[in-house]
């Protein structure tokens, strides 16, 4: 059978690798290539979760609109929670957007190099992609941004701060953005926004071409849960609603998420500890000659002189780093999770003894 001609044409996601899975001892294995952090839950959270699976109901489908944990979003963002709704993981909710607002040959346009997950839901429903990069693709360039987008384009995707280039975006920016372009429907992906402690989330309440899409994949560590959710309007989420599946996330997930965020101090302490080692991380390797690209998320750049040896060279030892060569201007940059402060003194010895 062959598939539709968006799907023929289209270029898979390139995913981080996953021979790390096939390592028998994880606890050997540094992953730093999908920036998922070293973070396991406290003792009270995995007593939610197992009490769950202990009493159940196992059996149910997951509460498809769970208040509880809206709330709790709702608090932590101190934003209504009409203006919340939650996802199997914020890619699922970057690919309901597209699909509710976006149509074939619509323009869509990207700041990258960027995230490339997102490339795969425009161009499956046969959308345009403008993509826009700076003079230099490591600094924010808001005029240039403002220069290439017009009043057909239907969709501006801007990660921010930007996996993997770590540019950033001021909320004045993304507000001058919102008023120039009032349009364009502006997506403004803030996987990594607890790093930063910035948010554009308090725009959505006087703009409503602006959504925000947020993970609890990163700095809370649920990765594996798959759970995230998008900030915006609340006839915005009317319409991804209709087509939204709330079968899909899970239960454990839902009270993952619920106590993650009644237990904010814990993964905060983690994300101080992130900083620490990322500062180290980057002046071991400075010191080493590496070229350095510091982000304000939890990850970092460097350019080798080949990735893909590199990477190689570096998987033999259980480490996993991201060659980021697919992606336009970044040809044997590599990207490197950071974990806390042990797991990156391990990554350095190595490092040091490789050169
Ligand atoms: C920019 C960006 N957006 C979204 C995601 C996916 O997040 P989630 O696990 O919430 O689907 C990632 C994961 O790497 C990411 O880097």
């Amino acid at each position: 059978m062959k598939p539709n001609i968006f799907i023929q044409k289209l270029k898979e996601y390139h995913s981080s690798s996953h021979k790390a899975w096939e390592i028998k001892n994880k606890k050997n294995v540094l992953k730093l290539d999908w920036n998922e952090p070293d973070l396991y839950l406290p003792e009270k959270i995995k007593k939610k979760l197992i009490e769950f699976i202990k009493k159940g109901p196992t059996f149910w489908y997951p509460n498809v609109l769970n208040k509880t944990l809206i709330k709790e979003i709702s608090k932590y963002l101190k934003i209504p929670s009409s203006y919340i709704q939650y996802f199997e993981g914020s890619d699922a909710a970057l690919d309901y957007v597209v699909r509710t607002f976006i149509k074939q040959k619509d323009e869509v346009a990207i700041s990258s190099p960027t995230y490339d997950n997102f490339r795969v839901y425009v161009e499956a429903v046969g959308a345009k992609i403008k993509y826009i990069f700076g003079n230099d693709i490591f600094k924010a360039d808001i005029e240039n941004l403002l220069k290439n987008i017009s009043n057909t384009t239907k969709l501006l995707y801007l990660c921010n701060p930007n996996n993997p280039t770590g540019v950033f975006y001021s909320k004045e920016e993304i507000e001058k953005i919102l008023k120039s372009f009032p349009k364009t429907l502006l997506l403004v992906d803030e996987a990594y926004a607890e790093f930063t402690q910035k948010t554009v989330v308090s725009l959505v309440k006087k703009y409503d071409n602006l959504i925000v899409t947020r993970s609890f994949s990163k700095a809370f560590g649920l990765a594996s849960f798959r759970l995230g959710y998008l900030v915006s309007s609340p006839e915005n989420i009317f319409y991804i609603n209709k087509i939204r599946n709330g079968k899909n996330i899970s239960t454990i997930a839902q009270i993952a998420g619920i106590y993650v965020l009644r237990n904010k101090e814990y993964f905060k302490k983690y994300i101080k500890e992130i900083k620490k080692a990322k500062k180290i991380t980057v002046e071991n390797l400075r010191k080493l000659g590496f070229f350095v690209i510091d982000t304000p998320a939890n990850f970092i750049l460097i350019k080798t002189n080949n990735a893909s040896d590199f990477c190689k060279k570096l998987e033999k030892q259980n480490i996993f780093v991201r060659d980021l060569s697919y992606l336009p201007f970044l040809k044997d940059y590599v990207r490197i999770t950071i974990w806390s402060l042990n797991s990156m003194k391990k990554f350095i010895q190595k490092i040091k003894k490789n050169e």
